[in-house]
């Protein structure tokens, strides 16, 4: 069995109480000591289908501005649409190891698409207790379906209905957050990259973890993206950072979680935020998570737009390629 993934170690851990140590996080991350409970702020929570358009643009022009995440509900994606996304996504995970190494990131591939486990150690030598599958469901000419798992056979399906949903989501945010700054419906989708935005999926896979005190999911980070649209399962995990703590994000039955990504904290100039989110494991339980990351081309240089800044809100973030700014993020050299 490959020891590299998360799902194969925590399956071979489940009966000894212990994790192997480079698992165990420092004490600055560990979440049991870090966690703020008792006084929980919670991100806000907007009604997608409030039909007074001036409400529903300052409500999430607000959160994207104090928060940078928010929950929709109501959003008009059909429950069975995101559940058949699960269903798939969780039947894939529990095939046996071998059938999903078929659809691993080729190891010389510089796209990062396909399954895989984040082998790049972070700071301090520790991983990550999850593993994952990257493809891009949108637009057609982007997608490269041998990522794509051919078992379940309806895994294509699921995944192309919900990306035709998602693209209605998508766009009713865009146009929102547009006149939340003042421009006009279309300014900002256009300034992301138009039709050739892409919406690259996740799935997160959290196994059970023996010891959730001492190990995370996924780190501290805030999202490249200019968006991210995800929906959890029913296992709740996720925490933002805020006044210097974390807190945990209460799970909402069928709604989805909206991320604020950097690409539009900087066209916004600081305006909208990125937050900085991380997840937390679970005993008994498996966590997963499908965020979509809706991102520019990868040529497309973003930058404060010069509607949004003066000389007395001079541009806040440097006009980088969006390949560019991902490079450096990834090596974390400074923007
Ligand atoms: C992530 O931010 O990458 C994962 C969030 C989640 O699993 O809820
Ligand atoms: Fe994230």
């Amino acid at each position: 069995m490959d020891m590299e993934r998360v799902q194969a170690i925590a399956f071979s851990f489940m009966t000894e109480g212990r994790i192997p140590p480079e698992f165990i996080r420092s004490e600055k991350e560990q979440p049991a000591i870090t966690t703020l409970h008792g006084y929980d702020p919670q991100i806000p929570t907007i009604d997608f289908s409030d039909p007074d358009e001036d409400s529903l643009t300052r409500l999430i022009a607000e959160a994207s501005r104090d928060w940078g995440m928010f929950q929709i509900v109501n959003h008009g994606i059909p429950t069975h649409v995101i559940n058949n996304l699960q269903k798939v996504g969780e039947d894939f995970f529990a095939l046996p190891q071998v059938e999903k190494e078929l659809y691993a990131k080729p190891p010389d591939s510089k796209s990062i698409e396909g399954y895989g486990t984040r082998l790049q150690k972070e700071e301090e030598g520790k991983r990550a207790w999850v593993d994952h599958l990257f493809h891009k469901i949108w637009p057609p000419s982007a997608i490269n379906y041998q990522f794509w798992p051919k078992n379940p056979p309806s895994y294509r399906d699921a995944n192309e209905v919900y990306a035709k949903c998602l693209r209605g989501v998508a766009d009713k945010l865009f146009s929102r957050l547009s006149v939340g700054l003042g421009l006009g419906e279309k300014e900002l989708r256009e300034s992301v990259g138009g039709d050739e935005l892409t919406y690259l999926l996740k799935i997160n896979y959290y196994p059970p973890c023996p010891r959730p005190d001492l190990a995370l999911g996924v780190v501290a980070h805030t999202d490249m993206s200019a968006i991210t649209i995800l929906v959890p399962n029913h296992v709740q995990g996720l925490q933002l950072f805020r006044d210097d703590h974390w807190f945990d994000v209460k799970y909402i039955p069928n709604a989805l979680v909206i991320h604020i990504g950097d690409q539009l904290e900087i066209l916004s100039n600081g305006k909208y935020k990125s937050v900085l989110h991380r997840t937390t494991v679970k005993k008994d339980m498996t966590r997963m998570s499908w965020p979509v990351f809706l991102e520019p081309p990868p040529e497309l240089a973003i930058g404060p737009l010069p509607k949004l800044t003066s000389e007395d809100n001079p541009p806040k973030y440097k006009k980088k390629r969006y390949c560019d700014y991902v490079y450096c993020k990834l090596n974390k050299i400074p923007q």
